[in-house]
């Protein structure tokens, strides 16, 4: 496996991706790990990532010195490549002078993590690589073994080695996509040069994890709460596998979902996989909690301490559970160490059951903490999970609560309920759904006159709001195409009862959030 020590760039993340797509398996760890982890980690290739602070500081981040006596290939990237050049005697200037972007790279020297690497050739029989960089400081004297193995116009050092100690520097980002040949250059890295096998794979991981389950959990008994989201689904399905008849899920139907939502959730799980899933509909309990309340943070609170104690609730039915199961991934792991805590424990977004495992005592179990979330993905699919589960849009915990603006009732979720399944379906129908971020109808009480046939509607309005998206903390309106805005419109105004206008959201976030409220 892979060590990437990480001195805080944006792109830290993308590494271990572009390492793990190549069937490696590898882990994050902050640059401050002791020599002594950094030693008991046993990796057969060390990266040193990108990051925002400059070497010629007082006191900058630096490599555990362990780190270059492991006699294991070390790559530095960007300021990793920066700090290595100094750590092991070269010099370092720092610039104001930002290159930000595009760069063309030319080899300069044989060197195995470059060689037969191409985008272009200049003519004179070397290689042109089309890259991306993102620095101020530069190497401007190599340490005492290594050779210059490219350059560009404004940076004659922008990629080193010391082939005898296999050690190597890039000053661009071979991580991002704008690096054409970034993802060949971390294959051969991590394969050829460190040796790693492609072990990484979807079924590898199902078995491996399994095996970890088995072995944690032993013969005790453990409790999920799924929320038919993708990684609840997947630890369901998982844990299913592992140890069978051992796991209890509780589903908790609040009334706020999607049109048959609740019952594709128990068809898959109960009826398909036999998992043991207790479906506790709280609908009637959730609309008179709500009943009257118009504000949204004050309706989310309302659903989520419900939530909680529904679920805690039918948890206390049960006897002799020790473990409670989360479908917490990589990332969240990754946000919580970043934060300096360190040890802060991310407990999932809605169904966040709070005080649970301290009341009752749980241990926790999360079988997903090492992966990200398209990897989660591949599991859901080739454990058996229908494909539409496992590559759905995301949906809020308190569901349609936040999409109906003020209050919440019965009859206007239902009529939600109907728009946005009119709208789900021809985005799938038309092969959009995969081709957009997130997509939904939001309720509007307010009313609009129509006229249809002779008569005069006087009825409510829908919203449809969809975006395109990486992270879904910045989001563009998604360009649908006017006729597909039309036909949607058509329908569910001569389709839902109680509907007589359909307005498309064309707000970006920011300012506008995805949801309404
Ligand atoms: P906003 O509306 O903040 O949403 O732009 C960003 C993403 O987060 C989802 N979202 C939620 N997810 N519980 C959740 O589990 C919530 O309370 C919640 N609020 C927003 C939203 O659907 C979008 O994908």
């Amino acid at each position: 496996r892979i060590l990437i020590l990480d001195f805080g760039a944006q792109y830290t993340q993308l590494i271990a991706r572009r390492v793990r797509e190549s069937g490696v398996y590898c882990e994050i760890h902050p640059w401050d790990m002791s020599d002594a982890d950094v030693q008991a980690f046993g990796a057969r290739g060390i990266i040193l990532s990108g990051g925002p602070e400059s070497v010629t500081d007082v006191t900058p981040p630096v490599a555990p010195s362990v780190v270059f006596d492991l006699k294991v290939p070390v790559l530095g990237i960007c300021y990793g490549m920066q700090t290595m050049a100094k750590q092991l005697g070269g010099r370092v200037t720092a610039s104001n002078h930002r290159e930000f972007g595009y760069a063309q790279v030319t080899s300069a020297a044989p060197c195995r993590l470059l060689d037969g690497l191409r985008d272009h050739s200049d003519g004179q029989g070397r290689a042109l690589l089309d890259v991306w960089m993102s620095h101020g400081d530069r190497v401007e004297e190599l340490p005492a073994g290594f050779v210059a193995t490219a350059f560009t116009n404004s940076v004659p050092l922008a990629a080193m080695a010391d082939e005898s100690r296999q050690f190597y520097g890039v000053q661009f980002h071979p991580e991002v996509t704008h690096t054409l040949q970034g993802a060949q250059l971390l294959e051969r890295f991590v394969r050829e040069i460190c040796g790693c096998e492609a072990r990484w794979s979807a079924g590898n991981i199902i078995a491996d994890s399994i095996a970890r389950v088995r072995e944690q959990v032993g013969s005790d008994n453990v409790l999920l709460g799924l929320s038919g989201g993708v990684d609840s689904s997947v630890v369901g399905a998982l844990l299913h596998r592992a140890i069978g008849k051992q796991l209890t899920c509780v589903f908790v139907d609040h009334g706020l979902l999607r049109l048959n939502e609740g019952d594709q959730v128990m068809d898959t799980f109960a009826r398909h996989m036999g998992v043991r899933v207790i479906r506790v509909d709280a609908a009637d309990r959730f609309f008179k909690a709500l009943k009257g309340e118009a504000d949204p943070e004050r309706k989310r609170k309302i659903i989520g301490r419900l939530f909680v104690e529904v679920f805690e609730e039918e948890a206390a039915k049960l006897q002799g559970i020790r473990w409670l199961a989360q479908g917490t991934i990589y990332p969240d792991v990754i946000e919580s160490a970043g934060s300096k805590t360190g040890k802060a424990h991310v407990i999932k977004s809605h169904h966040n059951v709070g005080g649970l495992p301290e009341k009752m005592n749980l241990k926790l179990c999360e079988p997903l903490r090492e992966l990200f979330k398209d990897e989660v993905r591949k599991l859901g699919v080739e454990l058996g999970l229908p494909r539409e589960m496992v590559y759905r849009h995301p949906f809020p915990g308190p569901g349609l609560g936040v999409r109906i603006l003020g209050e919440v009732t019965k009859p206007y979720a239902d009529l939600l309920r109907q728009a946005d399944v009119i709208f789900l379906d021809e985005l799938r129908r038309h092969d959009l759904y995969d081709r957009t971020s997130q997509a939904f109808a939001v309720f509007l009480p307010v009313r609009s006159v129509a006229v249809m046939g002779d008569g005069r509607r006087y009825d409510y309005v829908i919203a449809l709001r969809c975006v395109e998206t990486i992270d879904f903390m910045t989001a563009r309106w998604s360009r649908l195409p006017y006729e597909f805005l039309d036909l949607v419109a058509r329908r569910i105004i001569n389709e839902v009862q109680g509907i007589s206008r359909v307005t498309y959201d064309i707000s970006g976030k920011p300012p506008a959030t995805i949801e309404w409220e």
